[in-house]
């Protein structure tokens, strides 16, 4: 979104991963979703040190409003646990040089049940404009995702109308696109059946259930996985059934004609993410993240299959967000925070943490401001690392190009086996093509490892479920 804000990934906090929807102030009052939490995260965030190398927004996720509106229609903070209210905060916010973010739902109710946004969006808009709030996350639960390519891009011009730079944060995508099915089984059993090399029609019948639960399949991902695809209720020897079955391709819901024809991938969802990046400045576009490795590696892989090729539409102005920083938190290793760390830098996704500022380790901490990994998020370009390659559950190879002319390089290891993976390489095998060959330095550490002609092997060695980045520069 061309509005002035997001030219870098934007770096912050946000209350969801970690502090969820605890309203209980009576006996959490140190962790319930409050004015006193956001102050005290942001105190830290300048105390400690985070707000020097660039962590700017405090994001309000779910659960801040009262559960009804006021009398004019207008959104009011839940008067108990934001007794100063909005506007309060965010002046706290902006006297120690921070920035607040607010959320709402695009539809009748966000996710938790507190009022929505649907038919309040101008007045809406107005609030949190009024409030000076510098960033709204948008979520879509209670929603027909079939309205939000018109309604996001509604909200985005109320919010622009109201001449308050607000960098607007979006979940269209991972509702239009990705929570519409289960993208679990199907996929993996064509993925089982293209590794045995073998040519194999696969012939799925993972629409039709869906439509028998009432649910509108995904045609896009379907295509993708199947060659053929069952899409309503079994044929029966009579005339009544076979008028059904016709009505049903007559209707052709979710338009699923347009799914048929020769070979190939589908490619449905490039014009929608330009659409997307042309009204948001980062849109999720994948499930919730946990506090788990598992989660981590899950998301990565939906980064990695780059599905529409939605890395293409990351740039100054717009950015895919995988969700939230759990570095700081309790699921994760030191290692693989590092992982998730690095992966995000090389993602140019925004570096949102969800954690708890007062009660993290040293060494996540040092990691979250670590300046050469931040450099690598934050480079003018914009450019979203994509994958070169995978052995699928041990090393990828993924490459982020800098403006400077030279790339960020990361290894990831997701491998388990506790022995660091060796791995040789050499720059023309990544398909890198400078003749004079590159001066390359390790990036945690800013370690120079030397010049390197372009055949010239060399090898490095990736600690188990953990990523290792070299920034690599033309000679
Ligand atoms: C959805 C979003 C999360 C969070 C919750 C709040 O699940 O994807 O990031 O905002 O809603 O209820």
């Amino acid at each position: 979104l061309d509005n002035g804000l997001a030219r870098t990934p934007p770096m912050g906090w946000l209350s969801w991963e970690r502090f969820r929807c605890n309203t209980d102030c009576k006996n959490d009052p140190e962790h319930c979703i409050s004015e006193q939490l956001y102050k005290r995260q942001a105190d830290l965030m300048v105390s400690e040190g985070y707000r020097d190398v660039g962590y700017e927004y405090v994001n309000i996720d779910d659960c801040w409003p009262a559960m009804e509106r006021d009398k004019d229609g207008r959104l009011v903070a839940d008067p108990v646990r934001f007794p100063s209210g909005i506007k309060a905060l965010s002046r706290y916010m902006h006297s120690k040089g921070l920035k607040l973010g607010i959320y709402e739902d695009f539809g009748s109710k966000t996710c938790a049940g507190y009022p929505g946004s649907e038919f309040y969006m101008q007045i809406d808009a107005n609030t949190f404009a009024e409030w000076e709030v510098d960033s709204l996350k948008f979520d879509g639960c209670n929603s027909d995702p079939k309205d939000m390519p018109v309604g996001y891009p509604i909200m985005e011009f109320f919010l622009n109308k109201t001449g308050r730079p607000i960098l607007y944060s979006c979940e269209w995508p991972l509702y239009e696109f990705a929570k519409k099915i289960p993208v679990v089984g199907y996929p993996i059993m064509g993925k089982f059946l293209n590794m045995t090399g073998r040519q194999i029609l696969f012939n799925c019948q993972w629409p039709g259930y869906l439509v028998g639960i009432g649910v509108e399949p995904n045609y896009a991902a379907i295509r993708s996985s199947c060659n053929q695809w069952r899409n309503y209720v079994d044929v029966q020897d009579n005339w009544d059934k076979v008028i059904q079955i016709i009505d049903h391709y007559g209707d052709d819901k979710g338009n699923f004609s347009a799914f048929a024809g020769p070979g190939g991938w589908n490619d449905p969802d490039m014009s929608d993410y330009r659409t997307i990046a042309k009204t948001c400045n980062i849109w999720r576009n994948y499930v919730d993240v946990t506090d788990s490795w598992d989660s981590i590696v899950d998301i990565i892989n939906m980064y990695g299959k780059d599905e529409g090729n939605f890395s293409a539409a990351a740039g100054p102005g717009g950015f895919n967000d995988p969700d939230m920083l759990v570095v700081g938190d309790y699921g994760l290793s030191y290692y693989q925070q590092k992982a998730q760390f690095g992966m995000w830098a090389l993602f140019a996704a925004p570096l949102m943490m969800s954690n708890d500022l007062s009660s993290i380790s040293a060494e996540a901490k040092a990691l979250l401001q670590n300046k050469n990994i931040i450099a690598i998020n934050q480079d003018p370009l914009g450019n979203q690392a994509i994958r070169l390659f995978e052995v699928p559950g041990s090393l990828s190879v993924w490459v982020k190009k800098m403006a400077s002319g030279g790339s960020a390089i990361g290894i990831l290891n997701v491998n388990n086996q506790g022995t660091p993976q060796k791995y040789t390489t050499a720059f023309s095998d990544l398909g890198f093509t400078n003749k004079k060959g590159y001066v390359v330095k390790e990036a945690f550490e800013n370690k120079t490892m030397g010049k390197y002609a372009l055949d010239q092997a060399f090898t490095i060695y990736v600690d188990p479920t953990s990523i290792f980045i070299m920034i690599a520069n033309p000679l």
